[in-house]
Parts: C-alpha cells; structure tokens; sequence
C-alpha cells in the first residue's frame, strides 16, 4: 500500500494514463452536449401511461437510477430500471423502454431490446453503435448517438440527460432542462473545489486518504441512494478495490449490527452521503449511526451535497465520487481506466 504518493496532477497523470480523470472534469460540457444530441435525435413526444424502463447495465444502467431521485416528486409514472437479460413481467406495450449500452453490444440490453419489441413497446436506443445501433437501424428505432471515446461509466453525464430527456419526452416526468443548464454552470465551480489542481486538503483528495487502505461501505438515501452505488461501482472498477453500498434507513436494521465485528476482519470505512433535502428522520439517522459505529470502523465520514436544485446538488455528489475514486486508484497506484476481470468475462460469454 502506498502512502507517499501525492495527488497533485503530475502525480496523477503519471498512473492514470488514458486520463480518466479529464473525462470526469468534462461533465458540464458532457451535460450540454447530451441536451444537444437528445434535441438533434428529434424524438417524437409520445405518451407512455405505463412509464419508463431503463435497460442496461453498469456505467449505462447508472443514468437512469440517477434521473429517477432527480426528478423526485416531479416523477408522474413508475421509472423502472431492467439491468438484466428480462423487462419486468408487468411490462406492457403502453411501457416505454430505453435501450441504454454505451458499447451496443451488452448481451443483456440487447436481450431487452429484443423482448421489448417482441413486446410491442416503443424502443429509444441511446449508444455508440454496436449491435444495437444495427439492430436499431434495421428496424427504425430511434437511437440517441453517444459520443464514442470514453469508458462507458465515464460517460454517466451522458446517461443520465438522455433518461431525463427520454423521462419527459414519454411523460413520465417534467422536463428539467434548465436545471440540467444551471447544474452545468454549478459543476464548473466545483471542478474548480475539488479537481486535481485544488489544496490537498481539498475535500476529495481528503477523503480519498481517509478511504485508502479501507473497505468502504457507502450509505445514502432518496437523492442520495443511487450516488452512493455509484461510488460503490466507481470505486471497484477505477481503484480496484472491494466497496459496498446501502441504504438508509434500510441499513439500521441490519448492517449496523455487522460493525461490530468490523475491526476484526479488516479495515472498513463508512460514508454517509447527506442532502440538505433528506427526511429530517434520515438525517438524524445519519448521525446516531455513524456514532454507534464509530469505534469499529477505520473512520467514518459526513459529506453533503451542494447546489440548489435537486440535479445540482445530485450532480455534485455524483462528481465528489468519481474524483475520489480516481484519486484512491492513484494512492494505490493502480491505472484506473483499465477493467481486465470484465473484459475476460464478456470474452469468456462471447466465446459461448
Ligand atoms: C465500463 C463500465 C461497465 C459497462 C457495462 C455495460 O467502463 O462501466 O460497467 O458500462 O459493462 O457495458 P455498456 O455500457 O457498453 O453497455
């Protein structure tokens, strides 16, 4: 484990050499240019009474569990995401589906979109190509186009816009737009906090020494619930290291319980990922847990999101995490950008 490396940006350009990081500090042009691309798609407004699936899988499947705690209350139908090879049983033909793969060639969205349209549901793709981009073509889909270049999780600026878009355009949600602009504007500022030219003790390189050397286990709730499995997935696949993710106040009946024998094992942190608009009940959750089990973790940590509208502040927490885990990988020095166990195992799939 190392523990001399610093985090100024020499030292992380020298360990993330496809320059993961760059691709995070893009988000507020990749905000704006999704708003673009899903304008340019002209996608015919229809109405879905039976709402919205998202089908994908990891960095594609993470947009729309985010777009659904964005629009919050402002949601007016069921906003369902498939990460799998089957659409939910109660899906009907009045059921919007979007085909979410960055790659277009994710074995289980493409199994989606084909029991979609077996279905009779209306299908929007939104990818790079692939086979779902041919299939899509083939068959007169719409397809959103994304971008090609980035890792599929580095593109969540992306997947979440077209969820929110693709949310309105079926009516299942109101359009947020503007609030995507505004949140645009925010995450410069923050880039600015947070980036890698920012003190060392900013917050996330901070908070990337404290998690180093440590499991963590990253709690969130409502808006938050979603970014905290996105933290969980960033920090698996950029640090390559084990971390967990729960809910609150799901996880007081039960994983609080397992911190006691936490020490023993190993070296388990915990996040609390707060927002100023949480249920007051959580909020106070959030503190009485993190005393309780204070004393057998390896340090327990509060951040809240910042912004005013619900995307900004979502926005916020989403970014905190990626540069964490960017700066954890080189802590750890371990070139982020690579995912070698998941490209054997889709090898190892494709093989049959
Ligand atoms: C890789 C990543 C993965 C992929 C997932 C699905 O950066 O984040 O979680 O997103 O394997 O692949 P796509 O997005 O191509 O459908």
């Amino acid at each position: 484990m190392s523990t001399t490396v610093d985090l100024t940006r020499g030292a992380i350009e020298s360990i993330d050499s496809a320059r993961e990081i760059d691709d995070i500090l893009g988000m507020p042009d990749q905000l704006r240019d999704a708003l673009w691309r899903v304008e340019s798609a002209n996608l015919e407004p229809h109405d879905a009474p039976g709402g919205l699936i998202v089908a994908g899988m990891g960095g594609s499947a993470i947009g729309g569990a985010l777009a659904r705690e964005a629009l919050g209350d402002r949601a007016s139908r069921p906003i369902v995401l498939a990460r799998g090879y089957e659409l939910p049983a109660w899906a009907t033909p009045d059921t919007t589906v979007l085909c979410a793969s960055y790659s277009g060639n994710t074995e289980e969205t493409l199994a989606v979109y084909e029991a979609a349209g077996a279905l009779g549901a209306r299908r929007i793709v939104s990818t790079t190509g692939g086979k779902l981009a041919e299939a899509a073509r083939a068959e007169d889909v719409p397809v959103i186009p994304l971008p090609g270049g980035f890792q599929p999780r580095a593109a969540v600026a992306y997947s979440l816009v077209v969820a929110l878009e693709v949310a309105w355009l079926c009516g299942a949600g109101e359009r947020l737009h503007a609030e995507i602009d505004v949140a645009a504007a925010h995450v410069e500022q923050i880039v600015e906090m947070w980036g890698p030219d920012a003190a060392g003790d900013s917050l996330a390189k901070q908070l990337a020494r404290g998690l180093h050397g440590t499991i963590p286990q990253v709690a969130g709730s409502g808006l938050t619930a979603p970014i905290a499995y996105r933290w969980k997935t960033q920090i698996n696949e950029n640090a390559k290291t084990p971390c967990f993710a729960h809910e609150l106040p799901e996880l007081d009946h039960n994983e609080i319980e397992g911190w006691q024998g936490a020490s023993q094992l190993g070296r388990f942190s915990a996040v609390f990922l707060d927002d100023s608009d949480l249920h007051p009940r959580i909020r106070q959750r959030i503190e009485l847990t993190r005393g309780l089990i204070e004393a057998d973790a390896a340090g327990t940590y509060r951040v809240e999101s910042i912004g005013q509208n619900r995307t900004e502040r979502l926005v916020s927490l989403v970014l905190l995490g990626d540069l964490v885990s960017i700066y954890l990988a080189v802590l750890r020095e371990v070139d982020p950008t690579p995912v070698p166990i998941i490209e054997r195992l889709k090898s190892a799939l494709a093989r049959g």
